[in-house]
C-alpha cells in the first residue's frame, strides 16, 4: 500500500492552494457578508483548469483523476466553501454527467463550455416536496415527438442564476416510477424558463442558491441524456460521484478551521502563556487533527476507489457522513478554541462553522448517506 502522492499531485494541490490563498481569501469576509457570487475568481478557476479536471480533454477538459479533483477541492475549501461548490457542481455533478453519458454533440455543444468555465452548469433535481425522496418528482417533460414540454418547479439549485447549462431531473411517464425518470439539458434563455430569486443562507453565502420555474419550456429531443428512462440512474450515478466532491470540501473546511485554530493557540497568550500549552486546548487540536486525518483518509479512498473503477456508491457515502460530521465538529472546536475572537468575522471560522452544515444537507442529507450505507452492507 502507498500512501505517497506523486509529483502532479502534489502540484496540483499546491496550485489549488495558491490560488485559495492569493485569489480566494481576499474579500471572502465580504462575498459572504453581501451574499456576493465570486464571478471573477470562478473566471480565472476556468483559465487555470478547475472547472473540468476530469473530463476528457478533447471537450477542453483536465482528463485528471479523482484523487486530484479532491486534493483541489480539499485546498479551496480551506479557504472559500463558497467558491469550491461552485467547481464541485460544475466538475462532478455537470461535466462528469455530461462526459460519462453525453452524446458527441452534447459534449461538443456543451461540456466544451463547461469545462473552461465559458459557461457554468447546474444540476437540478430538488423540489419543494423531493430533495431527498428523488422519485417523487413533480416536474414533467412530456414527448412531442422531437421535443419535450417541460413544466415545473426546482428548489435550492447551486449556481441558479449564474450557470447556463443546466441538468434538469423530470417525469416523463409517472406510471413507470423511477423507470419514467430522464434528465435534460436546458438552456439559460429558453422560453418559459425562470430563475427565482436568491435564497437568503446560513452558510456558503457567497454560492448562488435559486428556486427555478419552467412554464412550457420546449426542450428538443437531443437534449435527452441517455436511453429514454435513464434520468434516474443517471442522477443516482452522478450523484455518487458528486459525495466525493462534497466530503472533500467538508474535509477542506474541517483542515481550514482547525489550522487557524493551531496558529491562534500559537499566539494568543493565557494564564501567562501560549493556550496551545494548556492540555484544555492542546487536546482539542489533537482531536481535531485525528479525525481530519481520519476523514482524509476516507476521502482519498473513495476517491481511489472511483479512479480503479471499484463501486464508489459506499466509500464516497461513508466519506461524505463522515467528513461532513468532521467539518461540523471541528469548526465548533475551532471557534471555542478563539474564544470571543473566534465569534467575530474577521478571523474566519466562524463563517466556517456556517459553511459546514450545508455538507451535511446537500447531494444527500447525512440520513440519505446512511440509507445507502445499510442497503450496502446488508446487501449480501
Ligand atoms: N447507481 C446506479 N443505480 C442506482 C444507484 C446508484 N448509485 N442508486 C440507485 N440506483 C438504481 C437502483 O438500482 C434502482 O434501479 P432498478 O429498479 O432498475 O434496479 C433504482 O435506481 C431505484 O433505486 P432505489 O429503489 O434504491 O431508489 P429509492 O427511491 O429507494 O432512493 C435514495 C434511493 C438513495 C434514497 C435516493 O433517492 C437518493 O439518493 N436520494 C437523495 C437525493 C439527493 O442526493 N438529493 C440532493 C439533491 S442534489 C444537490 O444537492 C445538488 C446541489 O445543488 C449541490
Amino acid at each position: 500500500m502507498d500512501f505517497k502522492l506523486t509529483e502532479e499531485h502534489e502540484m496540483i494541490r499546491q496550485a489549488a492552494r495558491d490560488f485559495a490563498i492569493n485569489e480566494l481569501k481576499p474579500g471572502v469576509i465580504e462575498r459572504d457578508e453581501k451574499q456576493e457570487f465570486p464571478k471573477e475568481q470562478v473566471k480565472k478557476m476556468g483559465e487555470l483548469g478547475f472547472m473540468g479536471m476530469m473530463a476528457s480533454p478533447e471537450y477542453g477538459g483536465g482528463g485528471m483523476d479523482t484523487v486530484s479533483y479532491v486534493l483541489a477541492m480539499e485546498e479551496l475549501s480551506k479557504i472559500d466553501a463558497s467558491a469550491s461548490v461552485v467547481v464541485s457542481v460544475n466538475n462532478s455533478l455537470v461535466c462528469w454527467g455530461l462526459d460519462t453519458y453525453g452524446t458527441e454533440a452534447q459534449k461538443e455543444k456543451y461540456l466544451s463550455k463547461l469545462t473552461t468555465g465559458e459557461k457554468i452548469g447546474a444540476f437540478c433535481l430538488s423540489e419543494p416536496e423531493a430533495g431527498s425522496d428523488a422519485t417523487s418528482q413533480k416536474t414533467t417533460a412530456i414527448d412531442k415527438g422531437d421535443h419535450y414540454i417541460l413544466n415545473g418547479t426546482k428548489n435550492w439549485i447551486t449556481n441558479g442564476s449564474s450557470a447556463e447549462i443546466y441538468l434538469v431531473i423530470a417525469h416523463t411517464d409517472k406510471q413507470k416510477k423511477h423507470r419514467g425518470i430522464n434528465a435534460f439539458i436546458v438552456e439559460r434563455g429558453m422560453e418559459g424558463f425562470e430563475v427565482g430569486p436568491k435564497e437568503q443562507k446560513m452558510g456558503i453565502r457567497g454560492s448562488d442558491t435559486h428556486s427555478l420555474t419552467f412554464n412550457d419550456v420546449k426542450v428538443p429531443k437531443e437534449n435527452r441524456i441517455g436511453e429514454d428512462g435513464f434520468g434516474f440512474k443517471f442522477a443516482m450515478k452522478t450523484l455518487a460521484g458528486g459525495r466525493i466532491g462534497i466530503a472533500a470540501q467538508a474535509l477542506g473546511i474541517a483542515a481550514g478551521a482547525y489550522e487557524l485554530a493551531k496558529e491562534y493557540s500559537k499566539i494568543r497568550k493565557a494564564f501567562g502563556t501560549e493556550i496551545k500549552n494548556h492540555q484544555a486546548i492542546a487536546f482539542k487540536l489533537a482531536d481535531m487533527h485525528t479525525s481530519i486525518e481520519a476523514a482524509r483518509h476516507m476521502v482519498m479512498k473513495a476517491a481511489w476507489d472511483k479512479d480503479n473503477g471499484n463501486n464508489y456508491d459506499l466509500s464516497g457515502a461513508m466519506a461524505k457522513l463522515y467528513a461532513s460530521q468532521v467539518a461540523m465538529d471541528v469548526t465548533i472546536e475551532a471557534v471555542q478554541v478563539h474564544g470571543g475572537n473566534g465569534y467575530v468575522k474577521e478571523y474566519h471560522v466562524e463563517r466556517m462553522m456556517r459553511d459546514a452544515k450545508i455538507t451535511q444537507i446537500y447531494e444527500g442529507t447525512s440520513e440519505i448517506q446512511k440509507i445507502v450505507i445499510s442497503r450496502s452492507i446488508l446487501a449480501d
